[in-house]
């Protein structure tokens, strides 16, 4: 596939992988983007996961019809983009490696101190002439570790943004969603605790002309750029994307669910977009990303050892450790004798940003009866405001 006359994809798509990074599904697998630029010198961008070590290899050596790499740019080090790197070394060993010094750092760690190749390390503001193609990078610590960098290339206008700006699923799968829903599912899960550094890079690459994006995961940009930007920007500030109420609950013996399912059908009566996610059984990173994009939650759990059940548990810690905050919160909770859990939500909740708590918050001992019914009635009423 060709970026542009000299920029061109190598890279692959993973239909075997069950879990990315260990705990996202991706029911439309991966995609690891590898690219090369192809001017009078040659830069290799990245590498990609170990299991498609001959497919990537095959890709650029068709590429390169013979000629030798100059670089590899290597702007991330997690394995799904850097594993090949000592065997790229090997075949290629006249390439200089370029990167930051701490992913060099890393490289150590990973191949071990006789690993030592041809490095150019670079920092912010540096670039690389190819030819006309020059490669300018952008310091991007923690989006998504801290040697990460972006490099934009001034004659093509595409920016290489590492992980910022990917999605699951692999490129030769039409994503009926369109690119946000499994973007955003993709940006909450894995960047998302780094909104700082992801604001601190938007600032950075504001004033660069982009008309093109290559990430490393996911399909490359070339359209409506303001669109993705405009996302990133929000998402990076923690503000909500849309109106709405994300309802994140647990239930053992249905009781639960059936408060939560009440109270979804009167906020829809009231014409709020509303979405319910079983922790227990639901995919948890889409109910941390509709946590995300919705200004509203309301968590709903049962009182479990004198907590909260253990996929509760989970759930806040994950909104915690993504520095989940401005938005509005309530609670249900179930408890046939000393319910416990809205306090110890509330107590796992604290500490974060700009969290409003609702004033009806509800409680129901087993059974959701008659007067339940009256209080979900009002939390509904007030939600709707
Ligand atoms: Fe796609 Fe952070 O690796």
């Amino acid at each position: 596939m060709n970026i542009s006359n000299d920029i061109k994809y190598i890279g692959v798509n993973d239909h075997k992988i069950d879990l990315f990074e260990g705990q996202y599904i991706v029911p439309n697998g991966m995609a690891y983007n590898s690219y090369v630029i192809l001017d009078s010198k040659i830069a290799v961008l990245d590498t990609v996961d170990y299991d498609f070590k001959d497919e990537w290899l095959d890709n650029l050596a068709k590429v390169l019809q013979g000629r030798k790499p100059d670089y590899l740019v290597v702007h991330h080090m997690e394995c799904d983009h850097s594993s090949i790197i000592k065997e790229f070394n090997r075949l290629y060993p006249e390439a200089t490696i370029v990167s930051t010094m701490a992913a060099f750092n890393m490289m150590k760690n990973l191949f071990g101190a006789e690993f030592n190749p041809n490095k150019l390390v670079v920092k912010e503001g540096d670039i690389l002439s190819l030819g006309n193609n020059t490669l300018k990078f952008i310091q991007a610590p923690n989006v998504h570790w801290p040697e990460v960098m972006f490099s934009y290339d001034e004659y093509e206008k595409v920016l290489f943004s590492a992980d910022a700006f990917g999605k699951f699923g692999a490129n030769d799968v039409e994503d009926d969603e369109g690119w946000a829903c499994e973007a955003r599912r993709y940006y909450f899960g894995i960047v998302g605790r780094f909104g700082v550094n992801v604001a601190n890079v938007l600032k950075k690459v504001s004033s660069l002309d982009i008309k093109t994006i290559c990430p490393l995961h996911g399909p490359i940009l070339n359209d409506n750029i303001e669109y993705y930007v405009g996302l990133y920007d929000t998402w990076s500030k923690y503000e909500p994307e849309n109106k709405g109420v994300a309802i994140a609950y647990t239930s053992v013996y249905g009781n639960t669910k059936e408060a939560v399912l009440y109270l979804a059908s009167k906020l829809k009566s009231l014409n709020v977009e509303v979405e319910a996610f079983d922790l227990a059984r639901d995919d948890m990173a889409e109910a941390v990303e509709r946590a995300f994009e919705y200004d509203r939650l309301v968590l709903a759990t049962t009182t479990y050892n004198g907590g909260i059940f253990p996929f509760m548990d989970s759930f806040i810690n994950t909104l915690v450790e993504h520095n989940y905050q401005n938005r509005r919160v309530a609670f249900i909770e179930n408890g046939m004798w000393g319910p416990m859990a809205i306090k110890t939500m509330k107590l796992k909740l604290e500490g974060l940003k700009d969290i409003t708590y609702l004033d009806s918050n509800i409680t129901i001992k087993g059974h959701v009866n008659d007067d339940s019914k009256l209080a979900l009635d009002k939390l509904a009423e007030e939600l709707a405001k």
